[in-house]
């Protein structure tokens, strides 16, 4: 895979209109953009819409996290969104996360189109063994996350989110098939701002990443495109 199909950036703005902006720049420079609950809460389906319409793939980053019928047809729905990835969260279990995985096979047949990756939240980033500890959850974090990443893949889904320091353990343990998606990514030219966990782009695709997901550090630059193509140079370097 190219260095182009390997970049997702995270549309993380509040109007439809920053969001085509971005989208028109980018274009061309990036596999997908991400839409995440800011986005969506502000401007609902339409402006995953708008942007696949312009020409650019979609990962709904809504992380669901409900009981299986209800995931099952909110993944549906974002099927039929036309989404290229959508996520659920690993921790809703083992049977939602299959519901959820035939509902999106289902329906992409049943719509003679390319079914949507779908991939899971393993343990939020935001979270370490103290929070863990917290919400009952008592073993070492790696090991959750291990453990999290193979239910999802036996439960027939494509792929995890994972932090930089988790995606070497995944990619060994889950084999060079499964989907690994990494945010907290950040190249050696910006600020790691709230991010405390980070790659850079070139380490994290030596890590095994299949996609990274950026930012800040290309919707906040001046030239949008040009820190995209430069993160694509430091990929392909
Ligand atoms: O601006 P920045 O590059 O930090 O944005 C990263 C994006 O990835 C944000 O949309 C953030 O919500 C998301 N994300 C993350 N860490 C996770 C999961 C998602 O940073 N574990």
């Amino acid at each position: 895979m190219g260095p182009k199909n390997r970049l997702i950036v995270a549309l993380d703005v509040d109007t439809q209109k920053k969001a085509l902006d971005l989208c028109d720049k980018l274009k061309g420079e990036v596999v997908a953009v991400k839409i995440g609950s800011e986005l969506f809460s502000s401007c609902g389906p339409s402006v995953v819409e708008a942007v696949i319409k312009n020409g650019v793939k979609v990962f709904l980053d809504l992380k669901f996290h409900d009981i299986p019928n209800t995931v099952s047809k909110a993944v549906l729905s974002a099927t039929r969104l036309g989404v290229f990835m959508v996520n659920v969260h690993a921790l809703g279990g083992y049977e939602m996360m299959k519901k959820a995985s035939e509902s999106v096979m289902i329906e992409a047949q049943r719509m003679k189109i390319e079914k949507p990756k779908l991939i899971a939240v393993t343990i939020l980033t935001s979270m370490d063994e103290k929070a863990l500890k917290k919400v009952g959850i008592d073993d070492n974090i790696n090991r959750e996350v291990l453990r999290l990443a193979v239910l999802a893949k036996d439960a027939g889904l494509d792929g995890v989110v994972a932090s930089p320091k988790e995606t070497a353990l995944i990619r060994q343990k889950l084999g060079k098939d499964f989907i690994i998606v990494t945010p907290g990514v950040r190249p050696t030219w910006t600020e790691a701002q709230d991010q405390k966990r980070i790659a850079t782009p070139a380490d994290a695709i030596r890590d095994g990443a299949s996609f990274i997901v950026v930012g800040r550090p290309v919707i906040e630059a001046p030239d949008p495109a040009g820190a995209a193509r430069r993160i694509l140079k430091e990929i392909g370097q």
